[in-house]
């Protein structure tokens, strides 16, 4: 459901035969990006354990990209998570179209969307940034050997600008500036993990 199409590019819903290419696709950003910053979080399991929607991104029908909701927490409003590009994807606008498909979204649960990342995922937070979302606390989690890892939050501002997509009719569609609900949970501690 919600699929969107443009010129090749399509956004749909992720399916069990994706995992292999997305395990794959991951491999090479955690080696690249330092993201999913565990080696062993380039694996299925890590890409599925979240509650909540999720998306490919595809162009001529090669999956390319990823993004999904995690809502696991009925306070807080929907977490961007397990968001990324093959790198060969890069640079077209597909990532901004992955992104503002997850907003409409999550938008609709009435709590601000939200995510963390931590600070070397630069390109990530350029994205985030011009889509909307504004710094929102920070924190982090220790290693073992004592190393601090620093994870930044972000809460979504929008409104969403644009879809760039056509989406099914029963997509929900953007809300009004003025029609905002409240943020949701203020700055806090992050969790030691990031999306
Ligand atoms: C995040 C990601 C999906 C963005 O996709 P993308 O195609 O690279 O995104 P875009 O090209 O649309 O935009 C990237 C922005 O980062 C900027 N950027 C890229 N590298 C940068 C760097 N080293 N320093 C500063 N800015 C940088 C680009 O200039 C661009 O900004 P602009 O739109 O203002 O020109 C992709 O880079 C990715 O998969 N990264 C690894 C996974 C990741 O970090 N995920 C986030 C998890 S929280």
């Amino acid at each position: 459901m919600a699929h969107a199409t443009l010129d090749g590019v399509l956004i749909r819903e992720r399916e069990a035969a994706d995992l292999h290419r997305l395990v794959e696709i991951l491999r090479t950003t955690h080696l690249r990006d330092a993201y999913p910053f565990r080696p062993e979080a380039a694996a299925p399991g890590w890409l599925v354990r979240h509650s909540g929607p999720s998306w490919v991104l595809t162009v001529d029908d090669v999956v390319v990209g990823h993004v999904a909701l995690d809502r696991s927490d009925p306070q807080r409003g929907a977490e961007i998570v397990r968001y990324f590009l093959a790198p060969q994807a890069r640079g077209t606008g597909g990532a901004s179209m992955l992104l503002r498909h997850a907003l409409h979204h999550a938008i609709p649960d009435g709590r601000d969307p939200w995510l963390v990342v931590m600070p070397h995922n630069v390109a990530a937070i350029a994205v985030y940034e011009s889509a909307g979302f504004v710094p929102d606390g920070e924190g982090g989690w220790t290693d073992p050997d004592g190393t601090w890892h620093r994870v930044l939050r972000y809460r979504f501002s929008g409104p969403v600008e644009g879809q760039g997509v056509v989406d099914a009719p029963s997509a929900p569609s953007a809300p009004s500036a003025g029609g905002r609900p409240p943020a949701g949970a203020g700055p806090g501690q992050v969790a030691g993990r990031t999306g």
